[in-house]
């Protein structure tokens, strides 16, 4: 199968391309229909439509579109693999029986605690979930990881944009050097640079130009040979990178 590591296309149609089971593990922050309602009270001034935030193309995708985007995640995911998807409090009750439906087994949110208050009228914001399903049985590779992972959040970065380190403890529970990690929604591809960083292969997909930008940026460092828009393998276990830098689990 050829496969660009970074494409630009909707999330459903792109993940329809894959082949069956030939991903080993799916992180993915899908534009939450949630966030309208944000926006409308205008507590996330950053996801608002203005010159100043300039994040017109910030598009949401719906909540009626979830069981073909889970259906489609199943499907490319290998037989024993995990699927990690970020989440709001709202969103979760929605997302999860969906995703059960179509066949993951959830096991619980995970939370990434952003360790200080944000937006928010009451019970301000400080966590977000990130709901852990399985396809089949694997392992975690560290049983004694927290189901809290504390990180600070991104300040001035890409709307919603998720640390690389918080990625980072997902990756190195669910997967191993080598293996192909794919998300459909990248934004900042946050998820590729850790997938990178950590010897793993990434491919992504994001419909926006800004995302597809930044994500040739950020990956630039550890594809240094190969300009992004030129990067296409004959299979996806191919996928050729240089990781730059190596990470250790703190
Ligand atoms: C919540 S953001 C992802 C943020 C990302 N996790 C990060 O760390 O930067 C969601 C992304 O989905 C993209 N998007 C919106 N609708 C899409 C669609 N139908 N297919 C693919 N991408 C889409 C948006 O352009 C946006 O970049």
């Amino acid at each position: 199968m050829t496969k660009k590591i970074l494409s630009q296309e909707d999330a459903v149609t792109w993940l329809k391309s894959l082949e069956d089971g030939s991903i080993d593990l799916l992180i993915t922050d899908p534009p939450y229909e949630s966030l309208e309602k944000h926006r409308a009270v205008g507590t996330t001034t950053r996801l608002k439509n203005s010159k100043s935030s300039s994040n017109e193309w910030f598009k949401i995708f719906p909540n009626t579109r979830f069981e073909e985007l889970f259906s489609e995640i199943f499907r490319v995911l290998k037989k024993n693999s995990h699927f990690y998807l970020f989440c709001d409090p709202e969103t979760m009750f929605i997302a999860k029986p969906i995703a059960e439906e179509v066949g993951f087994k959830f096991w619980k949110p995970i939370i990434w605690d952003k360790v200080k208050i944000g937006m928010g009228y009451h019970y301000r914001a400080r966590y977000e979930n990130i709901l852990f399903f399985e396809k089949g049985k694997r392992k975690l590779n560290n049983l004694s990881i927290p189901d809290i992972i504390e990180c600070p959040r991104i300040h001035k970065g890409y709307p919603t944009e998720k640390p690389v380190d918080v990625a980072k403890v997902l990756i190195e529970q669910s997967s191993t050097p080598g293996e192909v990690i794919a998300d459909p929604f990248f934004g900042s591809c946050s998820v590729g640079v850790a997938a990178f960083e950590m010897e793993r292969n990434f491919i992504g997909n994001d419909i926006n130009d800004s995302a597809i930008k930044i994500a040739r940026e950020r990956l630039a460092d550890y594809l240094p040979e190969q300009p992004q828009e030129s990067v296409e393998t004959d299979e996806i276990d191919d996928i050729k990178f240089t990781p730059q830098l190596s990470f250790t689990l703190a």
